[in-house]
């Protein structure tokens, strides 16, 4: 089968298609064709030597094969959860290594969901480790109807999910992103866009229950000003300093860092809200799997627009 080897951590012309053999699965897993991959920010991340790299074991893999989100047919079943033909979707391993740049892949089935009958494998690949996280972070925070939530990065891969959790939950959402991206943010239902380029944040708003970052460098501390007393932050890149976890308490605000992990569980819930209409997936741009260089320099520009994905 073709699969995407990352030869060593670098550019992407580290990352050589190849010829291996199937991978054979363990008991409870099922063997996946994928049909489609969806591209994050952490592929690039782990690729440059960064990302998950240091976890899992990831960097003693001696070819290692990046990618966590798939959608596809099984094609062999070691588990009671799926039958061979069942169209599914997850993120895969996560955080480990996923070898998802595949044709096929073995994943634990207690990674997967059943892909709604209605949406694209591109559209349902979309869906896994962006959509995951949003839901995972509210989950956390407690997030509920009435709240005002702060989104930042709400045009990108787990903004967009997460404006439409949020808006789920019952909350009034705040979503950022520069000026080009205002009407697509509103269009995924936030009740008010800021656009962080020419607004400064504490004249755009005020009163938050919950700010999530999907952005970080400043947006935790950013966020501090317009948190109510007793809100929170969660932020999904990087560690809050000691110094930002000081002035967080010295304001009676809770701050974390979240890091996504698999889940069948969740994916079931997110197959649920996908099949009820409740939840969409925006895939801006599709790359075949001869593209994956090209794939990767869009996700590194910081710019996609929903999400993007790999179709094979
Ligand atoms: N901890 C975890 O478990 C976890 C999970 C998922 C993702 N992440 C991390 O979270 C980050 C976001 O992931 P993603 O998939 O959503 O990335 P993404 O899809 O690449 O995000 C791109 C979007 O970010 C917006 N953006 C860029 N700078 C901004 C700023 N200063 N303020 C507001 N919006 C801004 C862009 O809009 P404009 O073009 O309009 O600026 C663009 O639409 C990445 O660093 C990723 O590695 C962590």
């Amino acid at each position: 089968m073709k699969t995407m080897i990352l030869v060593e951590p670098g550019s992407t012309e580290n990352l050589k298609m190849t010829e291996v053999s199937v991978p054979q699965i363990k008991a409870d897993e099922v063997l996946i064709k994928v049909k489609s991959i969806s591209i994050n920010p952490v592929d690039a991340k782990t690729r440059l030597g960064g990302g998950v790299y240091k976890y899992g074991g990831v960097s003693k893999q001696s070819a290692l094969v990046l990618g966590w989100d798939i959608s596809g047919v099984v094609t062999e079943s070691k588990s009671g959860l799926f039958n061979v033909g069942d169209e599914v979707f997850g993120m895969v391993n996560f955080p480990g290594v996923g070898n998802a740049y595949a044709e096929y892949v073995a994943a634990p089935a207690d990674h997967l969901a059943l892909k709604p009958a209605d949406i694209s494998h591109d559209e349902a690949a979309a869906a896994t480790l962006a959509a995951l996280t949003a839901l995972q972070v509210f989950t956390d925070a407690g997030v509920k109807k009435g709240d005002r939530v702060l989104i930042h990065a709400a045009s990108g891969g787990v903004g967009h999910y997460a404006v439409q959790l949020a808006k789920h939950l019952g909350a009034y959402v705040i979503g950022t992103s520069s000026a080009a991206n205002r009407d697509f943010v509103l269009s995924l239902g936030a009740d008010e866009h800021i656009d962080y380029q020419n607004q400064s944040l504490a004249d755009a708003t005020k009163d938050i229950d919950f700010a999530f970052d999907c952005v970080g460098s400043n947006s935790v501390i950013q966020s501090l000003p317009v948190l109510k007393n007793g809100g929170k932050v969660t932020t999904i890149v990087g560690q809050i300093s000691e110094e930002v976890n000081e002035k967080l308490k010295s304001e009676n605000i809770q701050g974390k860092l979240l890091l996504v992990h698999s889940s069948g569980t969740d994916m079931k819930f997110l197959a649920q809200l996908i099949a009820d209409g409740k939840l969409k997936s925006h895939v801006s741009k599709t790359f075949s799997f001869d593209q994956m260089a090209e794939a990767h320099a869009q996700i590194e520009s910081g710019r996609t627009v929903g999400k993007i994905v790999v179709t094979l």
